[in-house]
């Protein structure tokens, strides 16, 4: 038994490190307690997300983007390239250069705050105790007043396509793949299916995605998702929806697939198969028996709108609590559960949260979809305004896509910005700002965007709502 802490962090992911900074931002005694192993076999802060997620899968975006560029969008402009090819050795080695600057950076913020960092497995007993099993067999008991659960999420495994890390892959092998796979599969056209199919293609790979819904990308706008579903379909993604996968048998190098689709049974080969068809908390082996915490019908930490367990002094956020996957939601948890320790007043902005999906083009919204007004009853307003009709977009030829943007048919309020096209990852804050701050179309319709910007996408169709947008026929 060694030290009492005010606060134990169990996982120093995005949720989980957010906590455990701000918590010591605010003179608590900290400590955060993290498993994952780094490339280098040492600890590696930063979860899912800088390891395996958010970071490395920008950073091959961005390679695999401008490769893609080399052939498709430089002749365009006059500019002709011969013979690109890829090394990647430094493809892979750059990513990973950035991963270990970043999961560093962490580790360098614990030092600055003070925070106690213990590598190896957490495992919350009664009494707000923490236990410690280290990778090489060791165990330590700490104790707190509080205990912060933010042990994330892993991928779903499907039963008859089982993760070998070799041929059947997780988000994490199909970030570390040493060749361009001739043929690659996806099953899930969810988040990771498109952008890691996407980084793939982009590099020469056959790509083909199974998505089980009839419909596409179902919880964004239906007009986003069409329009997008149109441009991936022109860069070569092959996307199949209502698409049931029967098997997937590895046979030598290769995986025969088996999915029933509305004109029957289908096999096709790929050399790998990605399986993307979501994540579920991870909450093995973190709780004892006894220590009082639940899990809800769908196995997530179960917590109350205060991201409180229930137990006295047990907190729990990000990907392990109900709520989207997404790191962003994970931080502010971390930092607001921080804030109720410390008897301040945390928020978290659960109406307003941004979604963004980092494909060519990108896809972004916030707030509600024009499928949720309808069946809510909400009388509503549209206003679309089309990339092609943006000079700024035009001159970067990347002229497509559309933002859409929903008031309430009375009182003018935002009700939702949806978009796809050039650049709409950073435009989307700009509208979540608006209706955080509980504005109108007519408010950003008022504020001046700079010309040319891709930025007047939104201010012309703030003006759409009202059918004044000036660029359109
Ligand atoms: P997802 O929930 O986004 O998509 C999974 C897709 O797989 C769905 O469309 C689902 O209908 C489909 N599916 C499920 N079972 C299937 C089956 N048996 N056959 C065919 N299709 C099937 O999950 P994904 O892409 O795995 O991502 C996991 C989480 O990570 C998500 O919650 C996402 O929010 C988060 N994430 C967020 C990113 C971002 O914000 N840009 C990037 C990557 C992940």
């Amino acid at each position: 038994m060694s030290d009492k802490f005010d606060v134990i962090v169990i996982g120093g992911g995005p949720a989980g490190y957010h906590a455990a900074i701000r918590a010591a931002q605010l003179g608590l005694k900290t400590a955060c307690v993290d498993a994952f192993v780094g490339k280098d076999g040492k600890q590696a802060l930063g979860g899912t997300c800088l390891n395996v997620g958010c970071i490395p899968s920008k950073a091959l975006l961005d390679s695999s983007k401008q490769f893609y560029g080399l052939t498709h969008n430089l002749p365009v402009h006059g500019i002709h390239v011969d013979n690109p090819r890829v090394d990647m050795a430094a493809f892979i080695g750059r990513k990973d250069k950035i991963v270990k600057q970043f999961t560093g950076g962490v580790a360098q913020l614990f030092k600055a705050n003070k925070i106690t960092s213990y590598f190896g497995k957490g495992r919350l007993l009664k009494g707000n105790r923490v236990e410690i099993s280290g990778h090489d067999g060791s165990r330590e008991i700490i104790t707190a007043t509080n205990v912060v659960l933010a042990s994330g999420s892993v991928p779903i495994e499907l039963p008859f396509a089982r993760f070998d890390g070799k041929h059947i892959i997780d988000n994490a092998g199909a970030l570390d793949l040493t060749a361009v796979p001739k043929r690659l599969g996806v099953i899930g056209a969810g988040v990771i299916g498109l952008e890691l199919g996407s980084v793939w293609r982009r590099l020469g790979a056959e790509v083909t995605i199974l998505e089980a819904l009839p419909e596409f990308l179902g919880a964004a706008d239906a007009d986003i998702a069409r329009i997008a579903l149109k441009e991936f379909g022109k860069q070569g993604l092959a996307i199949k929806l209502g698409a049931k996968v029967a098997k997937a048998e590895v046979r030598g190098e290769e995986v025969e697939v088996t999915y029933v689709d509305g004109e029957g049974e289908h096999v096709f080969t790929v050399d790998k198969l990605l399986v993307a068809v979501g994540r579920r908390a991870y909450t093995e082996g973190l709780l004892a028996e006894d220590c009082g915490v639940r899990l809800d019908e769908r196995g997530r930490i179960a917590v109350d709108e205060h991201c409180h367990t229930g137990v006295d002094g047990v907190w729990a956020v990000g990907d392990a609590v109900r709520g989207p996957m997404l790191a962003h939601k994970g931080f502010e948890e971390g930092i607001a559960v921080a804030e109720w320790i410390a008897g301040k007043a945390g928020h978290v902005a659960y109406d307003t949260m941004p979604w963004v999906i980092y494909t060519e083009p990108e896809i972004a919204w916030v707030g509600k979809t024009e499928k949720q007004l309808k069946e809510e009853g909400v009388p509503y307003k549209v206003g679309t305004f089309p990339f092609a009709a943006i000079g700024r977009a035009v001159a970067m030829n990347e002229a497509v896509g559309q933002v859409k943007m929903l008031a309430h048919a009375e009182t003018d309020r935002i009700l939702g910005v949806h978009m796809v096209g050039p650049g709409v990852s950073e435009l989307i804050a700009e509208c979540v700002v608006a209706m955080e701050f509980k504005g109108c179309a007519e408010d950003l319709a008022r504020i001046v965007h700079a010309h040319p910007t891709l930025s007047e996408a939104v201010h012309e169709a703030a003006l759409a709502v009202d059918k004044r947008a000036i660029h359109k026929g």
